[in-house]
């Protein structure tokens, strides 16, 4: 792919004007991230065409996973990005081990084989997907359960950190983290861990807000990285149900919009850089993933918006994670340990 045969958007948004996050390290993050989950029905070259795009545009900092079957298409991509003008420290880039690799021997060979389709010697975070060691296809139903699919178990998990931190001695990922965590897993891994995780990846937007998990994560030296920030309006069929909300049309999010002459979204990236999560939008259209940017720098909400989406918490859950569940019998709820305590097996 050379620049040429990228449709990249009519503008773009100075780097160095994208606020920052301090990492436990010391390391900064830019505050906005692009995601890269085609949820499914996005193909692999469009995504890489908006990575190459959203660097063009100003975007530093990308959201990739093994699981997202991009990484190579992303990786021809950030190739083209760094023989242009962005170096390679410039550029912030996460991806994740998937649930199928947690075993001692692949966690390595998992973030090598990342390393390898992305084109890169190193990874600025690398995040344990998911607390549940199974395994699922891309793109099966809710209802789909892996034989072998198994709790949180904190010593395996324990193991699996291990060889994370191992990925930090050896200089091949620079941060380690979580992702999909709860108060009580956190507890324990923050209680355990050697190198702790700099950040958690949760989902966050203006109708799920987390607020204790939000702060536990803050007031633990972690950053929070919010997926689906705009309450994921392209997400799969098999991740929606009857009760799910849409944050881009609550009334006081439009309002705030129409106001100020933005998409909805907007709205919702600008309040989620504001309130201190790390949004990781998703988009493969110019327009949209510029003006999601624009509106990091641009304006700040006020304090009365601010105030009045701090009030549309709706607990709407949108990636409620049925696929991970293991034994028959359960419902979603059991991922959450919504009691404060870690389900037991
Ligand atoms: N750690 C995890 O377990 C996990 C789970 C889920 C997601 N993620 C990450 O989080 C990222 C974001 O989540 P997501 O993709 O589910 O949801 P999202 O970012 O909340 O929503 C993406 C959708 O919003 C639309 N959109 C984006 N900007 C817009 C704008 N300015 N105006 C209008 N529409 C706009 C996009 O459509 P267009 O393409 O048409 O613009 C796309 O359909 C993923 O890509 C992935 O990297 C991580």
């Amino acid at each position: 792919m050379n620049a040429r045969e990228v449709s990249g958007p009519n503008g773009s948004v100075d780097p160095a004007s994208v606020p920052q996050r301090v990492l436990n390290t010391g390391a900064l993050m830019p505050a906005i991230g692009l995601g890269t989950f085609g949820s499914d029905h996005v193909q692999a070259s469009d995504v890489a065409a908006a990575v190459e795009g959203a660097a063009a545009a100003g975007y530093r900092h990308f959201d990739c996973a093994s699981v997202y079957g991009n990484e190579a298409e992303i990786g021809c991509a950030l190739q083209g990005v760094m023989q242009g003008q962005v170096k390679r420290e410039q550029l912030w880039i996460t991806s994740k081990l998937w649930n199928d690799k947690h075993a001692e021997n692949d966690v390595i060979l998992s973030c090598t084989q990342s390393l390898a389709d992305l084109r890169l010697n190193y990874l600025d975070l690398y995040l344990v997907h998911w607390p549940f060691p199974n395994f699922h296809p891309p793109g099966c139903d809710v209802t789909s359960r892996s034989s072998d699919a198994s709790p949180y178990i904190h010593a395996n998990f324990m193991n699996t950190w291990r060889k994370m931190e191992e990925l930090v001695d050896l200089g091949l990922v620079r941060h380690i983290g979580t992702s999909n965590m709860t108060v009580p897993k956190l507890e324990l891994l923050l209680r355990d861990a050697r190198i702790k995780p700099a950040v958690n990846e949760m989902e966050l937007h203006p109708h799920f807000q987390q607020a204790k998990l939000f702060e536990f994560v803050r007031s633990h030296g972690m950053v929070p990285v919010g997926y689906c920030p705009i309450g994921s309006p392209g997400r799969p069929e098999r991740d929606r149900t009857s009760e799910d909300t849409a944050p881009t049309r609550d009334p006081v999010i439009v309002r705030i919009a129409d106001r100020r002459g933005v998409h909805p979204a907007v709205v919702c990236v600008k309040w989620a850089v504001q309130r201190g999560q790390v949004p990781i939008p998703f988009s493969t259209k110019p327009s949209h993933y510029l003006s999601n940017l624009e509106g990091v720098v641009g304006e700040p909400l006020t304090q009365e918006d601010m105030g009045a989406i701090s009030t549309i918490e709706r607990n709407c859950r949108l990636i409620k994670g049925q696929v991970f569940l293991w034994k028959e019998g359960q419902s979603w709820e059991d991922l959450w340990d919504l009691n404060g305590e870690i389900t037991p097996p």
